[in-house]
């Protein structure tokens, strides 16, 4: 699957000295282009930085909008398909569309295909924009 593949990709430029675990995101576009993210992680632990939060918010500083995303692929060396953390559950909430497919998987290839809502029901928002 091209996703994974960008994914895995993506996972590559981890930066991870403190826990060595990776984890790659690659956000397709409608327009075929993937935008790639990774964990960046720092001595001062409190400010390490998901994959996912990485991904999007690299999309979102390259002047892509919401309506620009597909589907979210996010990828780690894990006996399941990797499951997001709570602070990116409420990220992903707020700046993908409802419908995109989000594909958890590992390096395996397994994989769970959800929605924003089924990892994070009654999210946290101020204002609804849909
Ligand atoms: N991590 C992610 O990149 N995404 C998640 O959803 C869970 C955790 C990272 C943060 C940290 O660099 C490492 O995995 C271990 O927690």
């Amino acid at each position: 699957m091209k996703s994974l593949e960008e994914a895995k990709k993506a996972r590559i430029n981890a930066y991870t000295p403190y826990s060595k675990f990776k984890v790659g995101a690659a956000i397709e576009l409608n327009d075929g282009t993937y935008i790639h993210g990774a964990n960046i992680e720092n001595a001062a632990l409190g400010l390490c930085n998901c994959a996912e939060r990485s991904a999007l918010f690299s999309l979102y500083s390259q002047g892509y909008k919401k309506q620009d995303i597909k589907s979210m692929t996010i990828v780690a060396d894990t006996h399941d398909p990797v499951s997001p953390c709570g602070a990116c559950r409420q990220v992903m909430s707020e700046l993908l569309p409802k419908e995109t497919k989000i594909i958890l998987a590992n390096l395996d290839g397994a994989t769970k295909t959800v929605t924003k809502d089924e990892l994070l029901p009654y999210a946290f928002e101020t204002y609804d924009e849909e």
